[in-house]
């Protein structure tokens, strides 16, 4: 029996469901879940019951390398299997790890516990990129975003990438990150700058798109821009509007799965105000071909 497949939200969302209570996410077909996801940017699948380590399992299907996430913790300890919810604030829309040259191709999230709110928040970059106005776009194609960050421990930098064991023999693979430069400080941390587009081409189908961490956890606040100029009022009102617009939401189910194309689509989150929500997430590149 095949599974439903309908459209998800307002764009090209798509969302599957199991033929039964019972049917495991490993049944769902490879190649058709590749070219779902290829089309669409986001994929829910409701009715697999999934687990976080049924999660990193599946992905590893789709996936070639884990990217980890030194702000959050670990799902019992599985390896890049992360908690999403130690704090309840709602969170801006954003792409994973935008602030910095390690983003991930893919965000996965699968919840086990739902609660009222806490909705999970995504938006498509290549609808927002179309409607913006050809005076906000000229300013994003003539400057860059820019994020600053102080002592940045090694430690943390080895979470991102793989490097050496010491901070002079990853120099070179430092060195060679677009758009990043940095800086080693006295006590062995780093001062570091990244420098990208706020519009960037989508993996899948060379569509340019809006998709940056412009807004969402460690924003760089007012001063965005390379030159550290500001973000004018105007721009920032139809930002928020095309935001408005353009969000959708996942009104989380227990067992639900959800893959996200990070060159695409932003995603965030819902506040909420029980802390019973449990919702895990793992970060991969993908191999899809
Ligand atoms: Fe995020």
């Amino acid at each position: 029996m095949r599974n439903k497949i309908e459209s998800f939200g307002i764009g090209t969302g798509k969302i599957v469901y199991s033929t039964n209570d019972y049917e495991d996410i490993f049944c769902f077909s490879k190649a058709e879940n590749i070219e779902l996801f290829k089309s669409s940017g986001v994929v829910l699948f409701r009715g697999f019951g999934v687990t976080p380590i049924q999660m990193k399992a599946f992905s590893e299907k789709f996936s070639s390398s884990y990217i980890g996430d030194p702000t959050k913790t670990s799902f019992d300890s599985v390896d890049f299997v992360n908690f999403v919810d130690a704090e309840m604030n709602a969170i801006s829309l954003h792409v994973e790890h935008g602030f910095s040259p390690f983003r991930p191709d893919a965000i996965w999230f699968c919840c086990k516990t739902p609660v009222q709110g806490g909705e999970t928040l995504f938006a498509d970059g290549v609808q927002i990129w179309k409607e913006m106005s050809k005076h906000t776009k000229q300013l994003f194609l003539d400057k860059k975003l820019k994020f600053d960050f102080e002592s940045v421990e090694f430690d943390d930098l080895k979470n991102f990438l793989v490097l050496g064991e010491t901070l002079d023999n990853c120099k070179p693979i430092l060195d060679k990150i677009e758009g990043l430069s940095y800086q080693i400080n006295e006590d062995s941390t780093l001062s570091c700058k990244y420098i990208c587009s706020a519009v960037v081409k989508t993996k899948y189908e060379n569509q340019d798109a809006f998709a940056n961490s412009l807004s969402g956890p460690l924003a760089n606040g007012l001063e965005i821009f390379e030159d550290g100029s500001k973000l004018p009022d105007e721009v920032a009102d139809e930002i928020q509007k095309l935001y408005d617009k353009f969000t959708e939401e996942i009104s989380w189910q227990a067992g639900d799965l959800v893959m996200i194309d990070n060159s695409r689509f932003m995603h965030g989150r819902r506040e909420f105000k029980d802390n019973q929500r449990e919702v895990f997430t793992t970060l991969t590149n993908l191999s899809l071909d």
